[in-house]
C-alpha cells in the first residue's frame, strides 16, 4: 500500500531551496457582476489586453464567463504591476502558459500570484518570496460536510464539524481555498495539500503555518472566500479593491 509521506517533508521536497520570506503581500481585488450583458471592461477590448499567446487561450474557452474572467484577471495583474515599475500596462507581459504559476516577463523578481471565480477576480503581488492566492465562490448548494470527509485530514474535519450552523460551511472553503493557496506558493501537488493540516485556518486570527510558509484566510468579498499563501512568518499584507471604471482608466493614454 501506497504512504503518504508526511505532509511537511512532502512540501520541503518540492522546495528544496528554502524560499525568500515575503515581508509584504499586495492583493488587488476586482469584484465582478456575475452575467453580466456587457463587456467586463466596457472600452478596453480583448485586443488591447491580451498578447498573441493570451489571445490563443481566450479564444479556446467556450464560456464567457471564463473569458470575462481571464481578460479581467489579465488586465488587473498588468495595470498592478505597470505600477509598480512606472509603465503602461501594455508594456507588461506576464506567461500565459495553462496550469503553470504566472511570471511576470523581464521582471522576475517581482511575484505575482491570481486567482478567479464567480463575481471576483484577484491578484497578489509581493517584491520577494513565492505566493500564491486562491478565491472561491461560497456555494451554498454544496455539500461540503461530504466533501470535507473526503477531501480533509481528520483534525480538520473535526474541527469542521465542531462549528455551528453555517459555519462549516464556511470554514469549508477556509480550508479549501487555503489548501489551493499553498499549492501555489509552494508548488506543492495535490497529495500534499490535502494532507496538510490547516485546522488553524478555522480559528482567529485564521492563519496557519506548514514548513516555511504561512496561510492565511481573509474576509471574504462579493460571497468569496479568500486566502493567501508566502514564504516567512512575519508578513504582512493589504487589500486594494478595484472597480472596472478603476481598471479602464488604468489603461487609458
Ligand atoms: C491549477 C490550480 C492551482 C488552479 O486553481 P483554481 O482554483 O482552479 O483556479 P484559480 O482561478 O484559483 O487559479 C487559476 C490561476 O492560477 C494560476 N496557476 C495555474 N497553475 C498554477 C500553478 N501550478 N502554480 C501557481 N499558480 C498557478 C494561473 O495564473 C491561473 O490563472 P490563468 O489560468 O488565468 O492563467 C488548481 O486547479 C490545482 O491544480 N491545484 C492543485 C492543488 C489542489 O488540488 N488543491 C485542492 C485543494 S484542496
Amino acid at each position: 500500500m501506497h504512504e503518504k509521506a508526511p505532509v511537511e517533508t512532502a512540501i520541503l521536497r518540492d522546495c528544496p531551496v528554502a524560499p525568500a520570506a515575503a515581508s509584504l503581500v499586495a492583493i488587488h481585488a476586482l469584484v465582478m457582476p456575475a452575467a453580466q450583458l456587457q463587456p467586463p471592461l466596457p472600452g478596453l477590448p480583448m485586443v488591447r489586453v491580451l498578447d498573441s499567446d493570451e489571445q490563443r487561450r481566450w479564444n479556446a474557452m467556450h464560456r464567457p464567463d471564463d473569458r470575462d474572467r481571464f481578460l479581467a484577471s489579465r488586465a488587473l495583474v498588468k495595470a498592478v504591476v505597470a505600477a509598480q515599475r512606472g509603465c503602461h500596462p501594455r508594456g507588461v507581459r506576464v506567461t500565459a502558459l495553462s496550469g503553470r504559476r504566472p511570471q511576470v516577463v523581464g521582471f522576475e523578481a517581482s511575484r505575482v500570484s491570481i486567482s478567479h471565480t464567480r463575481g471576483l477576480v484577484l491578484v497578489a503581488c509581493c517584491m520577494q518570496g513565492d505566493i500564491g492566492i486562491d478565491c472561491e465562490y461560497i456555494d451554498h448548494s454544496l455539500d461540503t460536510a461530504a466533501l470535507a470527509r473526503r477531501f480533509f485530514g481528520p483534525p480538520e474535519h473535526q474541527t469542521l464539524s465542531q462549528l455551528d450552523d453555517a459555519q462549516p460551511n464556511d470554514g469549508f472553503f477556509r480550508l479549501w481555498t487555503g489548501k489551493e493557496a499553498l499549492a501555489k506558493a509552494s508548488g506543492a501537488g495535490l497529495d500534499a495539500v490535502l494532507s496538510a493540516n490547516l485546522h488553524d485556518l478555522l480559528a482567529k486570527p485564521h492563519q496557519a503555518h506548514h514548513g516555511p510558509w504561512m496561510v492565511r484566510s481573509l474576509p471574504p468579498i462579493a460571497h468569496c472566500a479568500m486566502a493567501v499563501a508566502a514564504a516567512g512568518s512575519a508578513w504582512q499584507h493589504e487589500v486594494h479593491c478595484w472597480d472596472a471604471p478603476a481598471l479602464v482608466e488604468a489603461w487609458s493614454g
